[in-house]
């Protein structure tokens, strides 16, 4: 009904309204005074998670995607290796894992069969399995050692929006624990990244209010077969979670890549008008990664390709070769996927409404996947 849309036309719409209180919401209570994590409800014990040696993160779809940058945040906050993999796949490569493995498990419904299993079959060589899940007592929590649950609230369209940005968080959250209970050397840009993390949801309400001209060009574009997106490091991600939302909600052919991998045979598909989308990295910090999608962006626009930008707003290098300019707010480098997909939210949201598609009940899809 109308109400529990709470006045929106789709659930998507006000799932993705409601991101800055759920990225709120899944930090409620996990910082201290002193700007520390007390992540009390990771009841694996302290001393198990200082001899862990590797974690391994198993998910599906959107989920996977927040694994992927979850992969990046660990290695770099604590050194210690870490994998990402999609659920469907792992066990049955055989996976190398014992009793100083930590495997993390990402579900919004808790209900994944895929995920399910590949937890199930972790368990049984040793692992410990931290779950990160949206929906309170669902299956794969109870069948984990611990759980950080994201406190999104219920997630109704299909299409995963604030489940994704809270999984993120929890991530950040989890990768900034470890780093902490370890006592590396990063402690204090953990400590800063703990403060930043508390100043992101007013960042994802600041990307919500300029989202107009994204809507405005979504619509222009609901003629179109292709859209590609491309993004480097945290960005990447980003681009694939992008193309997922378009091919589940507008039913287009879109696709993500690593734009250092446009010259390994991607730029053939640039033709005259076709839209790419580039998330571009901070030109702060890792200003060498800057530089090369800058380059990417002349590259594909010197072929005729549409660029649609979304760039930290400040950077200017950008601006001469952008068809489109979408401005997000400056955040720490990890932490730019919390406002860089929300306006790829949007952008799918209104291509589907445009093409006439039923935004939160996709054809062919089912809200949580509980077959393998
Ligand atoms: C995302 O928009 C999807 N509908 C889908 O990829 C989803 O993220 C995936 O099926 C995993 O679901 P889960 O988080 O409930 O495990």
């Amino acid at each position: 009904s109308a109400a529990e849309k709470g006045g929106y036309d789709y659930f998507m719409l006000k799932e993705i309204a409601e991101q800055p209180k759920a990225v709120a919401d899944t930090l409620l209570g996990r910082i201290d005074a002193s700007g520390s994590l007390t992540l009390d409800e990771v009841r694996i014990p302290v001393s198990v998670l200082r001899e862990v040696d590797k974690v391994v993160i198993v998910a599906c779809g959107t989920a996977y995607h927040a694994g992927m940058i979850a992969k990046l945040a660990i290695e770099h906050w604590t050194r210690i290796p870490c994998e990402t993999e999609l659920a469907s796949e792992f066990r049955y490569r055989d996976p190398i894992l014992d009793q100083r493995t930590l495997v993390v498990a990402i579900s919004q419904s808790g209900e994944t069969m895929d995920t399910l299993m590949a937890l199930r079959h972790a368990r049984e060589q040793g692992a410990k399995v931290l779950a990160i899940c949206n929906t309170n007592g669902s299956t794969i929590p109870r069948e984990s050692d611990a759980v950080l649950y994201t406190h999104a609230g219920p997630e109704v369209a299909v299409a995963s929006t604030k489940a994704f940005l809270t999984q993120l968080v929890a991530c950040y959250l989890v990768a900034l624990y470890l780093g902490q209970v370890r006592g590396t050397k990063w402690g204090d840009e953990i400590q800063a990244v703990i403060r930043e993390l508390s100043d992101i949801a007013a960042a994802v309400d600041t990307v919500l209010e300029t989202m107009e001209p994204v809507r405005e060009l979504a619509r222009s574009l609901a003629e179109k077969n292709t859209v590609l997106f491309l993004g480097r490091h945290v960005g990447y991600p980003v681009a694939l979670e992008g193309a997922l939302k378009l091919k589940e909600l507008a039913y287009m052919h879109a696709e993500g890549f690593a734009a250092g991998e446009l010259k390994h045979g991607p730029i053939a598909l640039i033709e005259k008008d076709l839209p790419v989308v580039v998330v571009v990295p901070s030109p702060r910090g890792r200003s060498v990664l800057h530089d090369k999608i800058v380059s990417n962006i002349q590259e594909i626009r010197a072929r005729g390709a549409r660029t649609i930008v979304i760039a930290e707003e400040g950077d200017e290098a950008v601006v001469p070769y952008a068809d489109h300019l979408i401005r997000i707010p400056a955040t720490p480098t990890l932490l730019q996927p919390l406002v860089a997909t929300v306006p790829l939210q949007v952008f799918a949201c209104e291509l589907a409404t445009a093409r006439g598609n039923e935004v939160d009940q996709p054809r062919n899809l089912a809200k949580s996947v509980t077959v393998e």
